[in-house]
């Protein structure tokens, strides 16, 4: 197994190119499903869940060439409705498949994700929204097993919590549905945006893009004209290197960036006290004189992101005074607060709220990646800590990570990957 060993204490400097977000490109590809005819996808990132996706469709009987991030496939060939556990244990997001299928083959089976590091995760309100639509579900032996013999019909749904992948997986099943759908407290996030743009462009009709509320006009199994498309930038991947920039106290640039993504977290930054200099495609931070404490909630976009708590977490051990921030989407996202707390951090938690004393003097450990975000939050702690940081299990890493130490590198961290 690999892990990353850095040693603390270096300025960055340099620009780094931001990848296509992973989170996009997942929906994305799950929807070529629909697609009547083969498409290539631009800006894919290179992440091992990118990947997972690929082998998932492949396994339902698709068909694809990967080179230099871009993919060029043909979903026409699917003749397998089952999304079976080897793959989907890899990746909670295969539950992605669930709606296309469906829609498009009135019948299929795919396994129940589990919990996982962050928290339970139901799918609870992506198949309550289905049942609305008319598809009758069972689960058996860890199976969702979901039948709409004669199509999934139009449906207004209303979700009791904003859920990122259900508003897509629902967005993909009413593409493909009987008659209207409308879709009510709708997940707002770029990504659920250029999924609905892209079936738009492919001749569904969808009203309300970008708001909490979607009306989609179903095309009643009638497969649909997905054109190549390129995938947006990852805002997330932004984020942490915006946070590795902070937590050096260093001037880095960006490149191929969307800063409209980025409010929440260049508006949290500014207010520690960094400045920002915004170009097209283009975000320099720079240091800030003193870096002040935060107070803040992760909520759904366009609010602060959860994707980018733990990030925020190691960069409020170095603020002049105590952060709090409170964690109001996942019950169990602080899995780093114990690993960095081995580091000397001092970071109290009381249920859903992180106490971070800032002034923190760390050192290097041996350290666990927990989950995705965590781990790059585990490295930016790892980049001011006095000695060696030694971050193992850095699989989670990879799922969403294009070239972490690469990238790190070449702005002037002394990051290495070595094999346990
Ligand atoms: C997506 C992102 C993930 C991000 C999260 C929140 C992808 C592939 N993953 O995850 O990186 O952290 O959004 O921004 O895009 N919930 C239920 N029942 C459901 C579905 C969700 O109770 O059926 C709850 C969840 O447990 C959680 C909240 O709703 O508390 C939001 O989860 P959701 O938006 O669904 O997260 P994901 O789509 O899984």
């Amino acid at each position: 197994m690999d892990y990353l060993e850095i040693q603390g204490g270096n300025k960055l400097q340099g620009t780094v190119k931001i990848d296509g977000a992973k989170n996009a490109a997942l929906p994305l590809i799950a929807a070529t499903i629909l697609a009547k005819k083969p498409l290539t996808i631009y800006n894919l990132p290179a992440v091992n869940d990118i990947f997972t996706m690929l082998t998932l469709l492949e396994n339902l009987g698709a068909s694809y060439t990967y080179e230099n991030n871009q993919v060029h496939i043909d979903a026409t060939t699917i003749n397998n409705t089952t999304a079976i556990y080897d793959i989907v244990r890899k990746m909670r997001a295969s539950i992605l498949t669930l709606g296309p299928l469906l829609a498009r083959f009135g019948i299929c089976e795919v396994s129940l994700p589990g919990g996982c590091a962050i928290g339970q995760r139901p799918i609870d309100l992506h198949l309550k929204a289905l049942e609305m639509m008319g598809a009758q579900i069972e689960i058996k032996q860890g199976y969702v097993i979901a039948k709409a013999p004669d199509g999934l019909r139009g449906a207004t749904i209303v979700f009791d919590k904003i859920t990122v992948t259900g508003t897509e997986n629902i967005v993909m099943a009413a593409a493909l549905a009987k008659g209207t759908s409308t879709i009510i407290n709708a997940a707002k996030e770029p990504e659920v945006v250029q999924l609905c743009e892209v079936l738009q462009d492919a001749g569904v009709h969808i009203e309300g893009i970008g708001s909490d509320e979607l009306v989609i006009e179903g095309t009643n199994q009638e497969l649909i004209n997905i054109k190549d498309f390129t995938v947006i930038p990852d805002r997330i991947e932004a984020g942490t290197y915006l946070c590795a920039g902070a937590i050096t106290n260093s001037a880095i640039t960006l490149e191929k960036v969307n800063h409209a993504h980025l409010v929440s977290i260049i508006l949290k930054l500014q207010e520690m006290g960094y400045d920002f200099e915004i170009e097209k495609e283009k975000i320099t931070i720079k240091p800030a004189s003193r870096i002040k404490a935060l107070k803040f909630s992760t909520t759904e976009y366009p609010g602060f992101p959860t994707d980018m708590q733990a990030q925020f977490m190691a960069l409020s051990l170095i603020a002049d005074g105590t952060s709090t921030i409170e964690e109001r989407l996942f019950e169990n996202r602080f899995m780093h607060v114990s690993e960095l707390n081995r580091m000397g951090a001092d970071i109290t938690l009381n249920n859903h709220i992180a106490t971070i004393e800032g002034n923190a003097k760390l050192y290097g450990a041996d350290v666990m990646a927990t989950d995705l975000r965590a781990s790059s939050a585990l490295v930016l702690a790892g980049l001011i800590a006095t000695g060696t940081t030694k971050v193992h299990r850095i699989y989670h890493l990879d799922r969403g990570y294009v070239k972490l130490e690469e990238k790190l590198q070449k702005l002037g961290a002394k990051i290495k990957r070595l094999r346990e």
